[in-house]
Parts: structure tokens; C-alpha cells; sequence
């Protein structure tokens, strides 16, 4: 498994199963168990996607070592700021059945992040976290806050597909050594990409799928990247993209089909800061 080294020296794997919208227990347990049979050795959830304790009972029983594992999990807007971080910490570690994470993100630029991220260089420092983060933090928000603390994120989730190549955002991230790690790599199936015609045709030259096309090109752009499935086949076909190897002409057309404009989240919007606001769950 090709890995990524951290700006705190940590390394992550730049593959790995993301596990948002399983909300089925018995379904993103089998998910979970059938990754790791794949060999996929990071697992991507958040206290918000109500299966950290699915996630948790499927690496238990795996078989596999903890330490050959790497997980990473969010802290929600309802639990921003100090004290609340540092609860819900303490039951995302229950819920995983684990006595540290390998990185924790905050899952939003919403509420008091600023308290969140003094919980998170703490858990850091006493190495219940191996690396923390953010998402969606566009420069913005990203700059102000290595300004204000003394720990850099490691990595930036963000939305990041064809479509959508975040290519400012990047640049900024790289002065400061912060990671992409891309979530929705197949901008969720939207806008047709499974069957994008310039996707297609690059992937016949090689024999591999838009799928695997759009993944080889987050590898060679050292992206790391969480593509979701609960299907095996799928899963396996997006474990498989390490024996091929984009030309240049291939990832110039890759690039022109960004957009540059998010098709899933754009979390500038009001409607968007009112929404999430309004998610509130029982972890
Ligand atoms: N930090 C954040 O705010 C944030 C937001 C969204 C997502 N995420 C993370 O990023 C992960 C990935 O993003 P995502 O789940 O939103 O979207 P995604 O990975 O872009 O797309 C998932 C969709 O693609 C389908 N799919 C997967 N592999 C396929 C293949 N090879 N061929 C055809 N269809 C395929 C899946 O269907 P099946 O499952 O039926 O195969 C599912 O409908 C999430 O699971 C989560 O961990 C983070």
C-alpha cells in the first residue's frame, strides 16, 4: 500500500474506505470486514455517520492489528469547542473499541472550531491522536487557523473529483505542507462521471474503469483519497490501480475537465451553514 508522510512526520496510507452514508450497521460492518479482507488498511468515518461502533466491531473481529490500521474519524459542529471535542473524543475511542485514533479531523468550518482545534493539539501532544486535521476548510478559514495555533493540520478534507480539483485551495495547502485527502473522488456518482467519455477512453488504453482512472489520477497527484462502496467488486476495483500509470497527455485531460466548483458541498452557502447546523444526533 503506497503511503503519504505527514507534516508531523506521522505516515498515512493514500488509500482508503470511506464509510459515510452506511447508515445500516450489519452493512458497514460486512463493508468494513470485506476492505480489510481486500487489503485495505485505512477506514475513514465520523461521529456523525452513526457506524463508528460498526466500523469499531468489524476491525475487532478482523484478525488484523491495530497498529495495521489506520483510522480517522471527525468531530461534529453539535460538539465544537474545547470541553465538547474532548467528550466526543472519549466516545469516539469507545465506540472504535480503540485507545487512539491515527487522525482526527474536525468535520466542519462551523461553530467554535478554534476551542476544537486547542482540544485536538492537546489529544495530539498526549498522543491519543497520532495526527489531527480538518475538512472543508477552504483558505480562508485553513489560514486563519495555522495563524492562530501552534499545531499545523496535517491534512485538509476535502471535496475533490474531476469536477472539482480544488487547485487554489492546493496550492495554498502545499506552502504549508497540508495534505489533500479527497473525499467524494467519484463527486458521488454525479454528473454522469461513471461513464464520462474522456474517463472511458483514457481507461481503455490501460484496460481500467473511469473509477480507476479518477483514483490513479489522485495517486499521481499524491492525493489521498477515501472512495466509498459497500459493494466487494467495487471495492476491489478501486484496491486495483497501483499497475498502470497515467501519461502526461492523460492527466492534461483530466484537468481540463475541472470546473472548479463543488457539486456537493458548497459550504459558503447559507442554506448550507443552516443545514448543518441543524444536524444533531445521539453519538
Ligand atoms: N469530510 C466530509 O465532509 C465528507 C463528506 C462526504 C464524504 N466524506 C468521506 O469521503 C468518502 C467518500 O465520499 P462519498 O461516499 O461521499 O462519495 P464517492 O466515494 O465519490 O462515491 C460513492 C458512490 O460511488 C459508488 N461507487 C463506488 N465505487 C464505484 C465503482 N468502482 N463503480 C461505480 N460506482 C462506484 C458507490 O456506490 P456503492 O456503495 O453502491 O458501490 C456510491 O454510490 C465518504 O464515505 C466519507 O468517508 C467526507
Amino acid at each position: 500500500m503506497d503511503t503519504i508522510q505527514l507534516n508531523n512526520k506521522a505516515t498515512m496510507p493514500l488509500l482508503g474506505l470511506g464509510v459515510f452514508q452506511i447508515p445500516d450497521q450489519e452493512l458497514c460492518e460486512q463493508t468494513v470486514s470485506h476492505a480489510l479482507n481486500t487489503g485495505y488498511q485505512m477506514i475513514d468515518t465520523a461521529a456523525s455517520y452513526g457506524n463508528e461502533k460498526a466500523v469499531g466491531n468489524a476491525i475487532k473481529h478482523s484478525g488484523v492489528a491495530r497498529e495495521e490500521i489506520f483510522i480517522s474519524s471527525k468531530v461534529w459542529i453539535q460538539d465544537a469547542g474545547y470541553e465538547q471535542t474532548m467528550k466526543s473524543f472519549e466516545k469516539t475511542l469507545q465506540n472504535l473499541q480503540t485507545d487512539y485514533l491515527d487522525l482526527y479531523l474536525i468535520h466542519m468550518p462551523y461553530g467554535d472550531y478554534h476551542g476544537s482545534w486547542r482540544a485536538m493539539e492537546e489529544l495530539h501532544r498526549s498522543e491519543k491522536v497520532k495526527a489531527i486535521g480538518v475538512c472543508n476548510f477552504l483558505e480562508d478559514r485553513l489560514v486563519d487557523l495555522v495563524l492562530s495555533h501552534d499545531i499545523m493540520p496535517a491534512v485538509n478534507q476535502m471535496e475533490m473529483h474531476p469536477f472539482y480539483q480544488q487547485k487554489e485551495l492546493r496550492a495554498v495547502m502545499q506552502k504549508y505542507d497540508i495534505k489533500m485527502m479527497a473525499w467524494a473522488p467519484f463527486a458521488e456518482g454525479s454528473n454522469g462521471i461513471f461513464t464520462n467519455q474522456a474517463l472511458s477512453e483514457i481507461g481503455e488504453k490501460y484496460g481500467k474503469s473511469p473509477a480507476q482512472v479518477i483514483l490513479r489520477w489522485l495517486r499521481q497527484n499524491h492525493v489521498i483519497t477515501i472512495p466509498k462502496s459497500v459493494r466487494l467488486e467495487r471495492m476491489q476495483e478501486n484496491f486495483n490501480v497501483d499497475d498502470f500509470e497515467l501519461s502526461k497527455e492523460d492527466i492534461s485531460q483530466i484537468e481540463k475537465m475541472d470546473q472548479d466548483e463543488s457539486l456537493i458541498l458548497d459550504i459558503r452557502s447559507l442554506d448550507e451553514v443552516y443545514r448543518l447546523h441543524d444536524i444533531q444526533f445521539e453519538q
